[in-house]
């Protein structure tokens, strides 16, 4: 097994009954690499995410993290990956202050530096007022970034995160952009789906995109550029053209300016 290899998928498949949530994909995220995942609503990146955490059992297929297998060695997995899951937090009775405190227990960090280093993270996203706040009272982004916080205190080599970014305002972002450069010089990895294309083609070294559970395009910008015969377009387009969307796109506009005019 390659070192450099932090996650290898193959051939994954997991079906809910009829539907083919994640129907035959393979890729690899090495080390050093920002890897996004991107597809329309329902197209199974949450069910990638969670197979390759263990979260869910694939029907069929291969999966590796850092070596480990996500169905027997969930436990080794979890202390070297950190994750933000797509749901909003569930320790909602809980103030940030008890949760840092909790996950220090759990993951037997040094209670005082943990505590440290999660005040200078809160900080740094502008948050730190919350800290003795409940969960539960926290607006959206302001518990998306708990959530953040929370995947990365004990350091993880790998970062698995499900729309990390999605409501956090501008300045967070950028934050969380030198978050994961961090991440990375320091020999990390990071695998996020995402819905923000701008994001995806500013922080990604390569992109999958997935659709109906299939992998419809894999590479880097440029690769992406010619698997979707768009020489020079940028990833919206890119992911229009893979994703089959861009011409309904036009249909879509098209229809709705004809009833609208129809209408007044
Ligand atoms: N527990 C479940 N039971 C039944 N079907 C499910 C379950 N989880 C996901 N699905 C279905 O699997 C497909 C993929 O869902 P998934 O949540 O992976 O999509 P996604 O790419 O994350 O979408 P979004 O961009 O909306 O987050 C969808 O058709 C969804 O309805
Ligand atoms: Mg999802």
């Amino acid at each position: 097994m390659n070192d450099n290899v932090m996650i290898s998928v193959s051939e994954l498949q997991k079906f809910f009954g009829d539907i083919k949530a994640v129907n035959g994909i393979s890729f690899e995220v090495k080390k050093g690499e920002v890897f996004g995942l991107l597809g329309p609503n329902g197209a199974g990146k949450t069910t990638t995410i969670k197979l390759l955490l263990g979260l869910l059992e694939p029907n069929q297929g291969d999966i590796r993290i850092m070596g480990l297998n996500p169905e027997t060695e969930e436990v080794q997995i979890k202390s070297r990956v950190g994750y933000v899951s797509e749901e909003p937090l569930i320790f909602k009775s809980l103030t940030p202050k008890n949760l840092f405190n909790f996950i220090a227990s759990i993951r037997s960090l040094e209670a005082e530096e943990t505590s440290k280093r999660a005040q200078e993270y809160l900080e740094s996203l502008g948050a730190l007022e919350y800290y003795e706040q409940l969960v539960a009272t926290l607006s959206h982004g302001n518990k998306q970034k708990i959530q953040i916080i929370s995947a990365i205190l004990h350091d993880p080599d790998l970062l698995i995160m499900d729309e990390p970014l999605a409501g956090l305002d501008a300045k967070s972002v950028k934050v969380v952009k030198e978050v994961l450069d961090i991440h990375i010089e320091n020999g990390g990895a990071v695998l996020f789906s995402t819905h923000i294309m701008e994001i995806a083609e500013d922080l990604c070294d390569r992109i999958a995109i997935m659709n109906r559970g299939k992998l419809v395009g894999i590479g880097t910008m440029e690769e992406l550029r010619q698997q979707a015969d768009r020489l020079g377009a940028n990833l919206e387009d890119v992911f229009l053209r893979l994703t089959e969307q861009d011409i309904s796109v036009n249909e879509i506009v098209k229809k709705l300016r004809k009833s609208f005019n129809e209408r007044n």
